[in-house]
């Protein structure tokens, strides 16, 4: 395939309903090409990812300034306008600036920690299902992926549970904000409501913080409101502020898509489904090649802060890449037969979660709860079927996300 006669195909519809095939094409055709839109080059290969987990010269900050070439100048304005408070969150900072915001979170998202919440979300997921008694048909995302991680972040922050759906609608703005301006019909009415919602989600996190500064609670933006106050001051007003909302998003809407693709994956692959009913134990291995077969978070960007060699090629200091994530999980070079979806695979350090200094901290929450979310839908429906209506994703460059999963299912 001939790169320079036949450019990418990433923003066509076609993409979103199955990445993989373009993706195939675009990794054999080779790595590190230029792609018009996304300034700079892309990575598709799992040894490439792998080699930059070690490079010194990976910057979050730098892509603050960045360009989107190809948006109107309105719409640069107002992501302008949303990179205005970027600094404040762990995710698009560098050291040691992200050290410090990242170090006021760690201990509160440990295995132990999660480990000990087990019995929590297992109560939450079998609430949900309890509630959909007598009903034969539901969609999975609505009734079940979503509100289950936004449930659990929601509890452990200490966020009131009838925000619920406002602070969906908000994240879910910025989302589409992150990845779908260059395939909106209209990205100036997406940017302009990402920017309103922003507003909104940050305001209603400030009337929280201050809730909690006046009557503390034993949830996590107590505790960290706590840290603001202490003498030494690690953590200023708007860092409390961007580490709450940051840690609301990143709580549920990826691990949604945990449970939305990797059923959707037990569905098409009947085998696999019949294996994990057989085997619960199974459920571990099994989210692990959720998350390598079609994950949640498909690309990641990065900007070079000094020159380095890469694949045998010089990065030049300045350079945006991109790694497509995606595409990575499934390298044949790494992967044996990697287009199969196999819950037994035993080699699978895919990079769903990301890599070295910003790798997902609530990595281990993701597991525990897809883990749970899987066995107890398969323990509690005996029977779950498509229902054949077409099944349609958003159309984001960098979230995997379904609309919606209707199923049909059965009790006995
Ligand atoms: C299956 C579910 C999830 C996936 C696939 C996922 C994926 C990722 C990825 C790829 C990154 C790295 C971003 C980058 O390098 O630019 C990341 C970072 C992060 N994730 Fe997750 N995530 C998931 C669930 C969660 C959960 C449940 C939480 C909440 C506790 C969470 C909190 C975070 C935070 C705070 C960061 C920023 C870490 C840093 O910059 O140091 N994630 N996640």
């Amino acid at each position: 395939m001939d790169i320079a006669a036949a450019p990418p195909k990433l923003f066509s519809p076609g993409y979103f309903s199955d990445p993989y095939p373009t993706l195939a094409a675009l990794r054999e055709a080779g790595s590190l090409v230029p792609h018009p839109h996304l300034g700079g080059p892309m990575l598709f290969r799992h040894a490439e990812v792998r080699a930059l987990q070690r490079c010194p010269h990976l910057s979050k900050g730098m892509l603050r300034d960045g360009r989107m070439d190809g948006l109107s100048e309105d719409v640069q304005a107002l992501v302008h306008e949303n990179n205005a408070r970027r600094d404040d969150s762990m995710l698009n900072v560098d050291p040691p600036r992200h050290s410090r915001l990242r170090g006021q979170a760690m201990s509160a998202f440990t295995l132990a920690r999660m480990e000990a919440l087990r019995p929590r979300i297992q109560a939450i997921a079998d609430g949900l299902l309890d509630s959909l008694d007598g009903q034969d048909e539901i969609d999975i995302i609505r009734d079940f992926a979503f509100p289950l991680p936004a449930t659990v972040i929601m509890e452990l922050l200490g966020w009131p549970a009838e925000q619920r759906e406002q602070l969906k609608r908000c994240t879910a703005d910025a989302i589409e904000m992150l990845g779908s301006l260059r395939t909106s019909p209209d990205p100036l009415e997406l940017a302009r409501r990402a920017v309103a919602s922003g507003r909104e989600l940050r305001g209603i996190a400030h009337t929280l913080i201050n809730q909690k500064r006046e009557a503390p609670q034993d949830d996590f933006i107590s505790a960290l409101v706590s840290v603001q106050m202490a003498e030494d001051g690690r953590l200023n007003e708007d860092e409390v502020l961007a580490t709450s909302t940051l840690l609301l998003a990143a709580g549920h809407e990826t691990t949604t898509n945990l449970i939305g693709n990797g059923l959707l994956a037990l569905l098409r692959n009947p085998d696999q489904m019949e294996k994990l009913r057989a085997d619960p134990s199974l459920a571990a291995s099994a989210v692990e090649e959720f998350l390598r077969y079609d994950p949640p978070v498909q690309m990641l960007a990065r900007v070079a802060s000094a020159d380095f060699e890469l694949g045998g090629k010089t990065i030049a200091a300045g350079t945006r890449l991109t790694l497509m994530l995606g595409s990575a999980n499934r390298d044949p070079d790494h992967f044996p037969d990697p287009d199969r979806f196999d819950i037994t695979r035993t080699l699978n350090d895919n990079f769903a979660f990301g890599f070295d200094r910003h790798l997902c901290l609530g990595a281990h929450l993701a597991r525990i709860e897809g883990q749970i979310a899987i066995t107890t839908l398969l323990r509690r429906f005996p029977r779950i079927a498509l229902t054949g209506a077409p099944l349609v994703h958003f159309p984001n460059l960098a979230f995997r996300a379904l609309k919606a999963l209707p199923v049909l299912v059965s009790r006995a």
